[in-house]
């Protein structure tokens, strides 16, 4: 079983004075939802995701080497302005993550990075925004150490970004990733997110996202603090069980190509998020009155027509609707018919399943 000293590396073969990488990492959406962790970003139940195609984080990282100091030394760039209310973020990833990258202190670093999706789009960017810079500093860590397999690059750029964002494990390779130990999933783990070990059905391949930004304000409660309600939540231990029996039945659902499944599970996965929200202490609500309206427009719409489309939403009041390319037509008509009239400014993002990270 992988653990943690697996990522611990003492010597480099190599030394690299200067360079620069670029990376983008996508966003994922998540069907089984992870909510409440242990210590070290330790999920409390195993979680399962799409990756996304359109809604990346495109991260450049410049590197110098200097005098070994006991200080990280780096710029922050976004949008190609210094953005210093960033700065904190980067400097605790980058002390959580210095017992696995002994290089972090030997150089200056510049990173720069754009998101692909509106910054105020309620869409958080800390998966794909993690990931891009995980997987960029591992880029530098392999060429310190060029035996490095490509199983351990992804592997450890997974478990990097994890403790950088929970979610951001699953942003790094595979279209459909799992994260958190499962009995039926082979190679799952809690440190880092594996790649769906099971062909996916082909009706999933093709699976859209399309996203309605209902609220694009700040969130009102962080996921930090969200996952840290569940310690002590009246109904965190039956609900952590229940994420294991929605995977197993996903897992089935996923191989088969039964849509029916998936919709029973994906969209009871995002309501028992929000009322694990709701039944909290104290309790907060994310959710807006067009999120609801959104839900029950696609209930009717689904009653009436039959087409397999369906819902989540991640920790906020934006709707993600799900639905196989095959129907994309009818939906996407009802969509701008029926449901930008919920959204803030009739915005909304059209994505897709993804691959992953790629270099550029
Ligand atoms: O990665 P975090 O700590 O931002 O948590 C993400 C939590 C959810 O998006 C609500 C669910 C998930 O599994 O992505």
């Amino acid at each position: 079983m992988a653990s943690v000293h697996d990522f611990i590396h003492s010597a480099y073969t190599q030394t690299v004075q200067s360079g620069s990488f670029t990376w983008s990492a996508p966003s994922n959406i998540a069907l089984v939802k992870y909510w409440g962790k242990k210590e070290n970003q330790i999920p409390a139940n195993p979680s399962v995701s799409f990756t996304l195609s359109n809604c990346k984080t495109i991260t450049t990282l410049g590197f110098k080497e200097k005098q070994k100091s006991d200080k990280f030394s780096f710029d922050f760039l976004f949008e190609g302005q210094p953005k210093e209310s960033f700065r904190p973020k980067i400097e605790k990833f980058f002390e959580r993550v210095e017992e696995y990258l002994p290089f972090l202190k030997d150089y200056d670093f510049t990173i720069s990075t754009q998101n692909t999706f509106p910054h105020s789009s309620g869409i958080a960017s800390s998966a794909s925004g993690m990931a891009a810079l995980a997987i960029n500093l591992m880029s530098l860590e392999r060429l310190l150490n060029p035996e490095m397999t490509d199983d351990h690059f992804y592997k450890k750029t997974s478990f990097l970004a994890r403790l950088g964002s929970g979610s951001a494990c699953r942003s790094i390779q595979g279209s459909v990733v799992v994260w958190g130990e499962h009995a039926d999933i082979e190679g799952s783990s809690d440190l880092f997110g594996v790649e769906f070990p099971e062909a996916v059905h082909d009706v999933f391949k093709t699976y859209q996202d399309t996203i309605l930004l209902v609220d694009k304000g700040e969130k009102q409660v962080s996921s930090t603090i969200g996952h840290d309600l569940m310690h002590g939540h009246p109904y965190a231990e039956r609900r952590f069980a229940q994420a294991h029996e929605n995977l197993a039945t996903l897992k089935k659902a996923l191989i088969e190509g039964d849509t029916d499944a998936f919709i029973k599970i994906t969209e009871s996965e995002a309501l028992t998020l929000h009322a694990m929200m709701m039944t909290s202490q104290p309790y907060f609500i994310l959710m807006k009155p067009n999120t609801l309206q959104i839900i029950n427009a696609i209930w009717k719409f689904r009653q009436e027509t039959q087409l397999p489309v369906c819902f989540t939403l991640d920790a906020g009041a934006n709707v993600h609707v799900l639905y196989p390319e095959n129907v994309s037509v009818e939906i996407l008509q009802f969509i701008t018919s029926e449901l930008l009239g919920y959204c803030q400014n009739s915005q909304y993002i059209c994505d897709k399943i993804g691959t992953g990270a790629q270099a550029l």
